[in-house]
């Protein structure tokens, strides 16, 4: 990746800083009381990872521009970490008007905190971008459990903010693994593939019954996970678009 493709991100990044998505009044905003059982506590893990200080991504992501001379990335992670913290805002002002409690801790929330204050900037990525591909289906799944058009447009929004995440952590991801040895790039790769399972698993197995809800079995769940990871992260040209290395 190039401080050109950075520029590129960066105006995307300001862009919707300067034009935020946002839920259209008006919505009919019906949550059965059957509804509001059933996604309670799995909206109020999401919230909680949505909701970020981001420090220690702002510091990994200070670290890494210095190094190598990209000074956008700075201001992208900013506006990124922005972004993150208005889907929070989104989704705990959907919570608060139906009285659903938030959460203040979680354990998968938790493991996901350390895992991602261990190293550098490219760990974080790994464990940031296995959060929101997972997410993104859990959202979408979400969005075909409820009959909520408020909540359907708020897992809209936060899809299309999410994929255009996806895209620039997979893109700086595959320019930074395309700058190691072959051994580890292999090594890393099956790492993260082991790490990504694992986590889709727990997703579900924490989460089933809104999945269940949209239609979704253990079976589809995990293959529209795998589905994700491969489009973003072993796309067929990657060896093409990791010669653009950092
Ligand atoms: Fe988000
Ligand atoms: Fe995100």
């Amino acid at each position: 990746m190039f401080p050109d493709d950075l520029r590129i991100w960066l105006n995307h990044f300001e862009h919707h800083a300067q034009h935020p998505r946002s839920i259209p009044q008006g919505l009919s905003d019906l949550l059965t009381p059957g509804e509001r059982r059933l996604i309670s506590a799995s909206v109020a893990t999401f919230q909680l990872g949505e909701q970020s200080g981001g420090a220690t991504l702002q510091r990994a992501a200070e670290r890494f521009a210095r190094a190598h001379q990209l000074p956008d990335l700075v201001r992208i992670t900013e506006l990124f970490i922005r972004e993150e913290q208005r889907h929070a805002a989104l989704l705990r002002a959907f919570m608060e008007d139906h009285q659903i409690p938030l959460k203040s801790r979680d354990w998968t929330d938790r493991v996901f905190r350390r895992l991602r204050r261990l190293a550098g900037l490219e760990l974080y990525l790994h464990v940031l971008i296995t959060a929101e591909l997972i997410g993104n289906v859990y959202y979408r799944a979400l969005e075909s459990a409820t009959g909520c058009q408020r909540l359907k447009v708020l897992c809209r929004t936060l899809v299309a903010d999410e994929l255009a995440h996806i895209g620039f952590e997979s893109h700086l991801l595959l320019a930074l693994r395309a700058g190691r040895i072959a051994a580890v790039r292999s090594l890393m790769r099956s790492a993260h593939r082991a790490f990504f399972a694992g986590t889709a698993v727990v997703v579900w197995l924490t989460h089933r019954a809104v999945l269940r809800r949209s239609g979704c079995d253990a079976r589809n769940f995990l293959r529209l996970c795998r589905l994700q990871y491969a489009f973003y992260l072993e796309p067929a040209n990657a060896t093409l678009a990791s010669t653009s290395s950092l």
